[in-house]
């Protein structure tokens, strides 16, 4: 796929993103945000790819958050617009996909570049990134959802205390808090995302995309005990359970299809 913004590739089952606006350190601007929605979109309707990596071009920055400079005109309806916008068709369109998202976390992840890490499944960061939410330094909030998904990570105390005072926090303490799931060296951050999507690749698609769903039902009260009963129960009509217990009963590896 063409992108201006973003380059993306499939390879062995595996999406490949990375937000290439380096001079503004992956900032989001609109079109940016336009073609992540798009790509996305892509990711979930297409088999081929099981899982996506999302990162940012560079050494210094993930995403250093929405693009200010395109701020300085909006009134407070269009600040409802973006946020509303960006969270239906970027940051929940992640967390709702079907497909595990990974953010590889290459440096700076500021306001919008740490929402849509916490967007995604799992965290992974290189040991120089920086996490924080600094909006209140600029006299807003964070709109892309970093109140909600900040506080289901971390617990209220330290989202309260990282949003108030706009401290950013290392990658160690991040890993330290829950914030990130696994620290490594700069070199090894793709290789560790993929090392995690080469087992779920492994698994049977349908039930990574239920447990997923329960999950997040659970962290946003959306009826998470039932949620989990219901898509339970869809496993069983599935060809890949057939053939997960066939292959356990015949002692070979199973090889799903994902049907
Ligand atoms: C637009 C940005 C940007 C941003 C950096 N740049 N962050 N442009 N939007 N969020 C641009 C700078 O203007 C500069 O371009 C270039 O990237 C390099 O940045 P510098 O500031 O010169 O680099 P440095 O001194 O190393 O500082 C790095 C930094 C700083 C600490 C990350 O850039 C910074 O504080 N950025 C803003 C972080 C932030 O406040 N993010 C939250 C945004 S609000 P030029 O052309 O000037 O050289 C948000 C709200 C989300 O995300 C919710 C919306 C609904």
């Amino acid at each position: 796929m063409a992108y201006q913004n973003l380059i993306s590739e499939v390879k062995e089952n595996i999406l490949y993103v990375t937000i290439n606006r380096e001079k503004a350190l992956n900032a989001l601007n609109k079109d940016t945000l336009a073609e992540l929605a798009d790509v996305i979109a892509y990711a979930g309707k297409t088999e081929e790819v099981r899982g996506v990596i999302l990162t940012g071009t560079g050494e210094k920055a993930f995403v250093a958050g929405a693009d200010i400079k395109e701020f300085s005109e909006y009134n407070g309806k269009q600040g409802e617009e973006l946020a509303k916008r960006g969270q239906d068709e970027v940051f929940n369109a992640i967390e709702n996909s079907p497909k595990p998202f990974i953010a590889a976390v290459n440096g700076f992840a500021l306001g919008g570049g740490l929402e849509l890490a916490m967007a995604c499944h799992i965290r992974i960061a290189s040991d120089n990134a920086k996490l924080g939410l600094p909006e209140v330094t600029l006299g807003l909030i964070p709109g892309y959802g970093g109140t909600q998904r900040l506080t289901q990570l971390v617990g209220k105390g330290k989202a309260i205390e990282m949003i108030t005072t706009a401290n950013m926090i290392t990658a160690a303490e991040a890993e330290k808090i829950g914030l990130v799931n696994h620290v490594v060296p700069p070199t090894d951050l793709i290789s560790k995302a993929e090392e995690i999507l080469n087992l779920v690749k492994q698994r049977a698609p349908l039930a990574v995309s239920a447990a997923i769903k329960a999950i997040i039902a659970s962290v946003n009260n959306d009826n998470g005990y039932t949620t989990e009963i219901e898509a339970f129960g869809r496993c069983f009509e599935t060809a890949d359970f057939k053939e997960g217990v066939s292959a356990f009963v015949e002692k070979r590896k199973a090889n799903f299809s994902g049907h």
